[in-house]
């Protein structure tokens, strides 16, 4: 019996790289699991407020969020799909578990490493602004280890960037079962075939939300002629000809990914095709397989976002099934650490 979670942040329009490397893996595994398996599925809103938010996008994304993953093929009656701020037991268990956790584990970790680069100042390489770092920040991973303990998930499908998080979870959770006796199996990545998917204006970098420049990713909510348009304007290289090579030809490479996740192949297996072919044809390509892929949930996306009622509706009766299964291990871990 597996149970299975995976959470994702309301912020902005989910793009293709959320996409193909985590949203499309949960339909799946929803097509795929046995009638004994649980599925979770929450939308982080307490992971959003470790960057500053406008309270009124945020209220919106969130709800475009459930719209989205409504809008792919996740089905309320299947899937546990919910707001992971309806639930409590995530932020309580997460206090607990914060007590647990080992300061220099979370010192480690690659995304505060990378925001404490973010905050120092540009002149004086050793001084870090600190009012751009809060606290949670910093135990960011530790509510995430609680969004998965709490409900004693089994197999977390995330894209590449969680693998730190996960293994983060699974040391918490082993210390947990040191500490008071086992009641935690150790939670399983799932990763996604395709992998990352990069983005289109600096293919060094992953596609994300928060890059600046909005021609470096596609949105779940673009148009026929703006992905066509992305997908024109996305950085390659001058050498002539397509082939598959990450490490010099990145740009190129990337749209082969991204062609080869749309029609379930592997991106070098998809530059075979190409092999007398040039960059023009490859990018006519990749955008009519992205629209192919976004059709459908797109325009199931414009409808549903407008059904306010429904969506509080899902959203309701997720959390009260999110918690009843929260409330069991909680019930538990209370009475361990001697506060039941
Ligand atoms: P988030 O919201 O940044 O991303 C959601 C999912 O999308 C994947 N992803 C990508 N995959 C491939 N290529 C990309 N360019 C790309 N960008 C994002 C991420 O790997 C992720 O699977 N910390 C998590 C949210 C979270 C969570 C959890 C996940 C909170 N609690 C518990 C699993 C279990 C995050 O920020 O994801």
């Amino acid at each position: 019996k597996r149970v299975i979670l995976s959470g994702i942040q309301p912020t902005g329009t989910p793009h293709l790289g959320n996409y193909l490397g985590a949203l499309s893996n949960w339909v799946q595994l929803q097509r795929d699991s046995s009638p004994n398996d649980t599925l979770l599925y929450t939308i982080v809103g307490w992971h959003a407020l470790t960057l500053p938010q406008d309270p009124k996008k945020l209220s919106q994304s969130r709800r475009e969020m459930l719209a989205t993953l409504l809008a792919i093929g996740l089905d309320p009656n299947r899937s546990i799909i919910f707001h992971q701020d309806h639930n409590p037991h995530h932020t309580e268990f997460a206090w607990i578990l914060s007590c647990l956790t080992p300061f220099g584990k979370l010192k480690r970790m690659t995304t505060w490493k990378s925001r404490l680069a973010d905050s120092r100042n540009a002149n004086n390489e050793s001084e870090v602004n600190e009012s751009l770092l809060n606290a949670g920040l910093f135990t960011y991973p530790v509510l995430q280890a609680a969004d998965i303990l709490v409900y004693r998930a089994t197999h977390v499908p995330v894209g590449e960037d969680q693998t730190q998080h996960l293994e983060l979870s699974r040391d918490i959770a082993q210390i947990f079962n040191q500490t008071y006796k086992r009641l935690f199996t150790l939670p399983k990545q799932l990763s996604t075939p395709s992998k990352r998917i990069l983005s289109l204006k600096n293919p060094a970098a992953k596609m994300s939300k928060s890059a600046p420049d909005v021609q470096s990713r596609i949105l779940l909510t673009d148009s026929h002629n703006q992905i066509k348009a992305k997908i024109r304007s996305a950085v390659t290289d001058s050498i002539t000809g397509v082939t598959y090579d990450p490490e010099t030809r990145p740009g190129t490479s990337n749209l082969l990914t991204i062609l080869g996740a749309c029609t379930n192949r592997e991106g070098s297996d998809v530059a075979a095709d190409y092999r007398s072919k040039g960059h023009g044809e490859l990018k006519a390509d990749v955008a009519e397989a992205i629209e192919g892929l976004l059709r459908g949930p797109r325009s199931e996306f414009e409808r549903l976002r407008e059904e306010r009622g429904y969506l509080d509706d899902v959203a309701k009766d997720g959390a009260e099934k999110a918690r009843a299964l929260s409330e069991i291990t909680m019930l538990d871990v209370r009475r361990r650490i001697g506060l039941s």
